[in-house]
């Protein structure tokens, strides 16, 4: 019978139709599954970031959790073979008179082993030194089988004078040397199951992102991305690597953190079609809402139109263009030029306070700070 101390949770041949679901004890969410003619109940809440146990999936007697796949006992809350120093509370269940009773208050304590924190997430810190210029590629190419690629070359010429000419310290990403996954939409989930650093890179040592995330976060004062026009857009690679950097953007809107400070963005974008201002025009948007500043005229760019279908023209055109060369390292020039500018004024927190595409207190914040489960006091 259910008293103040056995919560009733419903007939127990209803609940027995679902291996995993949850359910409310009290205040407490628990995640009641059933197994060999058994119920377990645990706490809903996962020792990572708060996932809900009971929406995940069994694999045997353990849970899933559904935002970055934990695996806890069903029954016990322990965590997986090698992980048993993780531990979500657990809760006495049995059946009377076809109803499910819980206990109310959990027969174990939550336990956390400490994990070693992600390189990544160390805080970004600008150590002393010359301006730091980051150049991304993202023009796609089979690797062993190189092309000519006029956004390419014009950003090698870029680096080039930022190195030679405003005595900066430079590193060149091309994202077609990288193994990265795609993003595979942990914000989707939940914005909380949107981490920092991102979960992929946190689960998988193999992903190359991080060496983005790295440059990006820890490294650069500026950022020149180049990019073909495909199709009216930045190359594939372009989005692939922005997807992946939701994580950046969701510190600012989510958690109020500024990964970013004092960094400079500016573009290379060049097509043998055009829509030159809509490209820029998304790249310009993105790396705002990330926390980039932008020199005086951020990007340059060249097209050869619509009706261009005479692309060896226009490589040529790109590899003896003064102008465009002219113009690539006037932009390394005038971003480094704003870096220095910034770094040493520093801008300082008001220039990021309340930023983000959500500068309000909306309703994630509330998400993040749930009522307390009891059961994990
Ligand atoms: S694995 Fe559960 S919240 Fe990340």
């Amino acid at each position: 019978m259910a008293t103040e101390d056995w919560i009733d949770v419903g007939a127990s041949d209803v609940l027995a139709q679902k291996a995993l679901q949850a359910v409310r004890v009290g205040r407490t969410r628990i995640a009641l599954s059933f197994k060999d003619g058994r119920f377990g109940a645990i706490s809903n809440n996962c020792n990572h970031v708060g996932g809900p146990l009971g929406d995940g999936r069994l694999d045997g007697d353990y849970i899933v959790c559904p935002w970055h796949y934990w695996k806890f006992h069903c029954r016990t809350g322990v965590g997986e073979p090698g992980y048993e120093q993780d531990q979500v509370p657990a809760h006495d269940v049995r059946v009377e008179n076809g109803r499910v009773l819980v206990r109310r208050e959990s027969s174990s304590k939550r336990q956390r082993s400490p994990h070693e924190p992600h390189p990544l997430a160390r805080t970004p810190t600008r150590e002393p030194g010359p301006i730091r210029v980051l150049g991304i590629s993202t023009t796609v190419m089979t690797p062993d089988q190189p092309r000519y690629s006029t956004s390419d070359h014009l950003l090698q010429s870029a680096m080039g004078a930022a190195a030679d000419e405003s005595a900066c310290e430079t590193r060149l990403v091309r994202l077609r040397d990288l193994a990265f996954r795609a993003c595979e939409g942990f914000y989707s989930k939940s914005a909380r199951a949107c981490t920092w650093p991102c979960s992929i890179t946190q689960m998988d040592p193999a992903d190359q992102m991080e060496r983005v995330y790295e440059g990006i976060v820890h490294w650069a004062d500026v950022i020149l991305v180049a990019t073909p026009i495909r199709w009216g857009n930045a190359s594939s690679l372009y989005y692939k690597m922005v997807e992946r950097m939701n994580c950046i953007q969701n510190q600012e809107t989510l958690a109020g953190k500024h990964l970013l400070r004092n960094k400079v963005a500016a573009f290379i974008i060049t097509g043998g079609q055009d829509n030159v201002q809509a490209v820029a025009g998304q790249m310009l948007a993105f790396f705002a809402e990330i926390g980039c500043q932008f020199p005086s005229f951020p990007f340059i760019a060249h097209s050869r139109g619509w009706s261009a279908e005479d692309m060896e023209n226009n490589e040529r055109y790109v590899q003896n263009s003064t102008s465009l060369h002219e113009g690539a390292v006037a932009l390394a020039r005038r971003s480094a030029d704003l870096a220095r500018v910034m770094i040493k004024d520093n801008l300082g927190d008001n220039a990021l306070t309340r930023g983000g595409r959500k500068g309000y207190r909306f309703d994630e914040l509330q998400n993040a700070n749930p009522a307390p489960d009891p059961s994990s006091r």
